[in-house]
């Protein structure tokens, strides 16, 4: 069933229950907030302290970064671009069977898109609810000129406590460290105990995030980059719509176009990001 809500501010998105699993989708920004299979607790993590608000991104979920990932060149422009604050189209949906959903939104240039960046596009998000989450996000080039993006599907993972967790598939990456602004190499699990900011590179493997009683499985096709994000302390107490103690609960584990991964798309080409999410309880 996919049913559209309204807040009372006006806010608008898509609640899509089948036999499988339950998702929202926000028409802001193409924005999944919320997504559970049945057999588990939500796997994407959402800010308690988010305000549903028009023109501010959902602290939480999956929020599109487009068409540039981080600042841009301009520091007069937004961080991530201006997808997650864009009012999308449900542009088709279809019940599949009574265990699968499928969603399509859509973002096209406009003349407010225009002036914060000078390209005709069609950017749209598929979306694939069952007992795995599918995302795939595909920018096509409607433009006579070429045009580079960065992109992130800048997914929030819910998490039991930050000390209990680690990544596993990163082990034999380098990274770029946004805190340092260096490189490294990264050497086994990742483990938190400290503030993360890293851009993986050259990845060849399946991510795990593993959990105490379960396991999240992210696979990406379309990328060989992802962040891998959590702000720690302090930068938890600064940051909007998250409270102080947020960052124990979450951990970003970003399926990115990032750095020397950003793609080159000509005029009516099109490149397409996927992300597919799977829970195993262990
Ligand atoms: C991550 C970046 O992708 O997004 C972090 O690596 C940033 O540096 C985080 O703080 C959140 O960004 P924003 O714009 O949603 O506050």
């Amino acid at each position: 069933m996919i049913n559209l809500q309204k807040l009372k501010n006006g806010f608008e998105y898509l609640d899509i229950s089948n036999k499988s699993a339950h998702a929202k989708i926000a028409l802001q920004g193409a924005h999944i907030f919320h997504y559970a299979p049945h057999n588990s607790d939500p796997l994407l993590w959402l800010s308690q302290a988010s305000d549903f608000e028009l023109g501010k991104a959902i602290r939480g979920g999956v929020p599109i970064c487009w068409p540039w990932f981080g600042m841009s060149e301009n520091p007069e422009l937004p961080q991530h671009g201006f997808a997650r604050t864009s009012m999308w189209q449900l542009s088709a949906s279809s019940e599949i069977d009574a265990h699968t959903t499928e969603l399509t939104l859509t973002l096209k240039h406009s003349k407010s898109s225009l002036k914060l960046w000078p390209y005709r596009f069609e950017l749209s998000l598929h979306v694939r609810v069952s007992d795995t989450l599918t995302m795939e996000l595909k920018t096509t080039n409607l433009d006579e000129k070429p045009f580079k993006i960065t992109q992130a599907l800048h997914s929030y993972f819910q998490i039991s406590d930050i000390s209990h967790v680690h990544i596993e598939g990163l082990g034999k990456s380098s990274y770029f460290d946004a805190l340092t602004q260096e490189q490294y190499q990264q050497n086994g699990d990742i483990e938190f105990y400290q503030e993360v900011d890293r851009i993986y590179q050259g990845i060849k493997h399946e991510i795990r995030l593993v959990d105490i009683k379960r396991q999240i499985v992210i696979k990406n096709e379309g990328s060989s980059s992802a962040v891998v994000w959590n702000p720690w302390i302090e930068k938890c107490a600064r940051m909007s719509a998250m409270n102080n103690d947020a960052y124990r609960t979450m951990v970003c584990i970003e399926s990115a176009n990032a750095l020397e991964d950003a793609k080159a798309i000509a005029p009516l080409q099109s490149h397409t990001l996927k992300a597919y999410i799977e829970v195993t309880n262990l």
